[in-house]
């Protein structure tokens, strides 16, 4: 039995309305199994702007350091689309959250649930089982590098980014990959563009020289062009996945889509001592209250929330347990709807994924 302090900050767009439905899951987890949860909201992203003046405004910041963990729904929207780089709910509140907890690892598991291996646009056969993990390095490379406009005296701009990563800070990544590939199937997929980036040179080198620690773990080694090539052509083959921030981004939607909807990926950055949780979608501005969105991802995140910020490792397993059951039973959301299933609202989808965890 415990007791826990969680901070909820649902953002903008579908953002609120998905939240709503992991606390409801998690709260049918604290009756259940005898814990208690607090949620303590915090205002983030578009509505932190339009109420306080900035996507992520100190009150947030230190509600999520007195958090033992953090659950958020999206942020960003066209309203706030032209405010300056630094206002924008995405690069003003995500990247500067993650930067202030030090979450270095994204973790982002595309998993095909038995019910909905017709819902990819891949075929069954192809996805059927599929079970990759995305292990996303979140503070570095060219997202945290030096940005830079100069005027050119010809007319014009040169625009430089820079992509810089140290040896520890691969080093504290691989090994994290390491160790989740230990617990699943043991094998390792490190994604790099060593042909052409020099970070990507170092960062080979960094996987091959811990690769002795874990002789347990198969370590193979891809680049970024052809992962996202075999992603499409073969994803069975992939366990874990460890690469660099940008590549990360870019092939873990790639791998959600494998799950049949973005509405179903999950995610834990983590890394700090508090981890934060969220669907690996965004905020879906033009379905915002229209309760056609699919909550399944930021319940999962919630699932994820337990495993990894609560070791609640049988509570977490419940709630990945009732989504299946809500699935085989046949309730989907819209962008999961196939003829002969029920369709369910956002809220609806919510009360069956709650219920279910009671009865489990
Ligand atoms: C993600 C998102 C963010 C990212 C954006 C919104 C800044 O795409 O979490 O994957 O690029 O990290
Ligand atoms: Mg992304």
């Amino acid at each position: 039995m415990g007791k826990f302090k969680i901070a909820v900050l649902p953002g903008d767009g579908i953002g609120p309305e998905i939240t709503e439905q992991a606390l409801k899951v998690l709260k049918a987890v604290g009756s259940k199994f005898g814990h208690e949860f607090k949620f303590t909201e915090g205002l983030v992203g578009g509505a932190a702007y339009d109420a306080a003046g900035h996507p992520l405004p100190r009150e947030t910041l230190d509600l999520c350091h007195q958090s033992d963990a953090i659950l958020l729904g999206a942020v960003g929207g066209p309203k706030w689309d032209d405010l300056p780089v630094h206002l924008r709910p995405e690069a003003g509140a995500l990247l500067p959250l993650r930067k202030a907890l030090g979450l270095y690892a994204n973790l982002r598991p595309a998993r095909v649930f038995p019910a909905l291996v017709n819902a990819s646009t891949l075929k069954p056969e192809v996805v059927s089982g599929l079970d990759v993990l995305v292990v996303r390095e979140l503070t570095g490379g060219l997202y945290f590098g030096q940005k830079r406009r100069e005027p050119l005296p010809e007319g014009g701009i040169k625009v430089i980014d820079t992509l810089e990563y140290t040896t520890p800070e691969i080093e504290r990544i691989v090994r994290l990959a390491f160790q989740m590939a230990r617990k699943r199937r043991g094998k390792l997929t490190s994604v790099d563009k060593a042909n052409v980036l020099e970070s990507s040179r170092h960062w080979r080198e960094v996987v091959s020289g811990l690769a002795a620690e874990y002789p347990d773990v198969e370590l193979d080694h891809m680049y970024v062009d052809n992962c996202a090539m075999q992603l499409v052509k073969n994803p069975r083959q992939f366990d874990v996945i460890v690469t660099e921030n940008m590549f990360g981004d870019i092939l873990s939607d790639q791998a959600s889509m494998l799950s049949g909807s973005l509405g179903m990926l999950a995610s834990a950055s983590i890394g700090g001592k508090i981890g934060l949780y969220e669907p690996s979608h965004g905020s879906a501005p033009k379905y915002a209250g229209l309760k056609r969105a699919n909550p399944i991802a930021t319940v999962l995140s919630g699932a994820m929330l337990l495993k990894f910020s609560l070791s609640l490792d049988r509570e977490s397993e419940a709630v990945e347990q009732a989504v299946t059951r809500v699935l085989d039973l046949g309730y989907r959301t819209a962008d999961l709807m196939e003829e002969g299933m029920k369709l369910v609202n956002t809220d609806e989808m919510g009360d069956l994924i709650a219920q279910e965890v009671g009865n489990g």
